[in-house]
């Protein structure tokens, strides 16, 4: 029996994805990367450390930046993130998701946020969605993260929940591989190909409701 959700955040509950893209593309710039989609679909769920080396290596540009001059440019890119995030407003919650988590409040779900951003607490506070969630898992305080199963595996026992009574939602190929991984159901919201390991697929945020994540479920 399901009791529990846990939620990714950006791109899931928050617009956030096109900032990550706009902070990542000025570095991918300094570096001397070009930017693709495949890059850009690929840095989504992964830690800051892990997308700025996915960026590096994409450039083959490895050799030429030590691990002090990685850390300059996860700073940078994270300065000017923090910048495009200051003015975020529950405007910026994406389609549907309040009510989604209203349904889930009344029905007495438990619920989660399992984001690889060191940025959530704050994000979350700035959508004033706090008050939704039990627990936000710190990502600082997982051994591995996303496709690693452990921060989902963190947010289903912040919940007291074994892995079997919670459903994560996730937009990312890397988010969806931690969810599986964890033994949990898995909901992915964007492009089907990208997100093929989900148990089931919505086009978009709008679309997820109680019902038809039931209706898609039961239809395997
Ligand atoms: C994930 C995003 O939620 O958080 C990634 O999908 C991002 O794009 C990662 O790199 C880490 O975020 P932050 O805010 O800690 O740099
Ligand atoms: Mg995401």
């Amino acid at each position: 029996v399901i009791k529990g959700f846990a939620f990714d955040m950006d791109g899931v509950l928050a617009d956030t994805a096109r900032f990550h893209t706009i902070a990542w593309r000025k570095i991918a710039d300094e570096v001397g990367t070009t930017w693709t989609k495949e890059l850009e679909e690929g840095l989504k769920g992964i830690d800051r450390m892990g997308s700025l080396a996915l960026i590096i290596s994409a450039g083959r540009h490895d050799d030429e930046y030590d691990q002090s001059a990685r850390e300059a440019l996860a700073e940078k890119k994270n300065t000017n993130y923090r910048e495009l995030i200051s003015t975020l407003t529950p405007a910026d919650i994406l389609p549907g998701m309040q009510q989604f988590l209203d349904e889930l409040k009344a029905a007495n779900y438990q619920l989660s946020v399992a984001s690889a951003s060191k940025n959530a607490p704050f994000i979350i506070e700035r959508l004033g969605l706090a008050d939704y969630f039990e627990a936000v898992v710190d990502p600082a305080s997982v051994a591995a993260g996303k496709p690693d199963p452990a921060i989902f595996a963190a947010a289903a026992k912040v919940l007291n929940l074994e892995p079997e009574q919670v459903i994560g939602l996730e937009d990312s190929a890397a988010g969806i591989q931690s969810i599986n991984g964890a033994g949990e159901i898995s909901v992915g919201i964007g492009n089907a190909n990208v997100l093929a390991e989900a148990d089931v697929n919505f086009d978009k945020t709008a679309d997820v409701t109680l019902n038809a994540i039931k209706v898609a479920l039961d239809s395997k």
